[in-house]
């Protein structure tokens, strides 16, 4: 395999200018708050992203020296709030505790970068049999991780006051549509791809790999995402006040945690308001609902339907008559006339906005506009393998407590759209962008 090194340095560098992008809509008052407590404070990732590419590139594979041993741990793993009284970078001149001062992160950063970018240039990046640089693994792991914590980044900001955000020129939502009506696809038996051989396209993560292919029985799927206008008759019929819907674990995170709305939902004067990026709308009924895996999970009950199970939602998306495609439209590349992603959207958009890019089926926005749940546990495809340049990526996560999501929402880059990559979150976190369709 031939490595295009300036494509390399490219999207290194079209990662790294996003990157700013996004911390520069951000007020200075934000950079050490923690807009969800069980992620790491702002700060943190700004060291940690040039920080995981250095680590991983140029001192893992390459075995190239540190730049700052302490500041390279401390971005590698943050700081353990249980542990606040240890030290930090110690001697840094943090402006917040044990953080450093972003002045520190950004030399931190910028030297990480020269490193990495020089490193893209010249160094041996692709060496058959070497654990991290076989097929240039720890390349592909870069890249892919800095875009994939894009989105994290996003969905976090999501969750800062209005007035800590510089507000872009674009910022408008598109929240007219009229709700579709919900309609049901009957998908024939077939088989579906879920895992890939090893070395088989050019980069996929240790957990879409190896091969697999599963036989699925006949199913029907929704058309459409479920909206926030259906999703209203769930909430309006007491769906968040009976436990017939909710496992007993989720039930329980409803009482203890007073859930009764979508975290995206937000409840002022007797009228039902989105929560978006940069503001507060009136609640857009064809939007496609953002919720948790407990919350789809029970409005799926309280239709008599299910989540569909990860190989359901692969045959929807993938499947055709005549044999399985690249994208749920066909083999051409993604575009903007094929669905809400690669951050072309700061908030999702109507439902059925995105013909083009249904699947052979009809099943549309499979891909785009939302991450979508399904009802299986993520887990490793049997002969399973952990990487060598990320091996905690999957494997801290097959503790039965994870479900598989797939798609993509409007902050996955393009870059990851891919029929076998997956996404994972426990079933009560209620921050990422991902919603639901029904199944039976
Ligand atoms: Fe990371």
């Amino acid at each position: 395999m031939g490595i295009d090194r300036s494509a390399l340095v490219a999207w290194y560098k079209k990662n790294r200018a996003r990157s700013r992008a996004l911390f520069d809509l951000l007020a200075e008052e934000a950079y050490y708050s923690q807009p969800i407590s069980l992620r790491h404070p702002i700060v943190f990732y700004e060291g940690h992203l040039p920080g995981f590419s250095f680590n991983t590139l140029v001192k893992k594979a390459l075995g190239r020296p540190s730049i700052d041993a302490q500041l390279e741990t401390l971005f590698a793993r943050g700081i353990d709030p249980h542990e606040s009284g240890a030290a930090g970078a110690g001697g840094t001149g943090g402006a917040h505790g044990e953080w450093p001062s972003r002045q520190v992160v950004h030399r931190f950063a910028d030297e990480a970068d020269r490193q990495v970018i020089d490193t893209l240039f010249s160094g041996d990046l692709e060496q058959p049999g070497h654990p991290l640089l076989d097929r240039a693994e720890a390349v592909f792991t870069i890249l892919e991780h800095e875009a994939m914590h894009q989105e994290t980044l996003l969905y976090m900001w999501h969750r800062l006051p209005f007035e800590q955000k510089r507000r872009p020129v674009d910022s408008t939502p598109s929240a007219g549509g009229s709700p579709p009506p919900a309609e049901w696809i009957p998908i024939p038996a077939g088989c579906a791809t879920m895992g890939v051989p090893r070395g088989s396209i050019r980069f996929a993560w240790d957990n879409e790999c190896p091969a697999l292919v599963v036989e699925v029985p006949a199913f029907a799927i929704e058309r459409h995402d479920v909206t926030n206008e259906r999703f209203l008759e769930f909430v309006d019929s007491g769906g968040y006040r009976d436990p017939a819907w909710w496992r007993a674990e989720d039930w329980a995170w409803v009482q203890h945690d007073v859930v009764a709305h979508p975290l995206f939902w937000e409840r002022q004067d007797g009228r039902w308001y989105w929560r978006g990026m940069f503001d507060l709308i009136p609640l857009p009924l064809a939007w496609p609902v953002y919720v948790s895996h407990a919350e789809a999970s029970a409005y799926a009950r309280w239709r008599g339907a299910r989540l569909p199970t990860e190989e359901e939602f692969q045959r929807a998306a993938f499947g055709s008559p005549a044999g399985e495609r690249a994208h749920p439209w066909g083999d051409a590349e993604p575009t903007a006339a094929h669905g809400v992603f690669d951050f072309s959207s700061w908030d999702p958009q109507a439902a059925g906005r995105h013909p083009a890019g249904a699947s052979a089926w009809g099943v549309e926005d499979l891909v785009g506009n939302g991450w979508e749940w399904t009802s299986t546990t993520f887990g490793p495809f049997p002969g399973f393998r952990a990487m060598a340049s990320y091996p905690e990526y999957s494997a801290d996560f097959f503790d039965g407590e994870h479900f598989v999501m797939k798609g993509a929402s409007t902050a996955t880059a393009r870059e990851l759209l891919r029929p076998t990559f997956r996404n994972w979150f426990r079933a009560r976190y209620p921050y990422v962008y991902a919603t639901f369709r029904c199944a039976r």
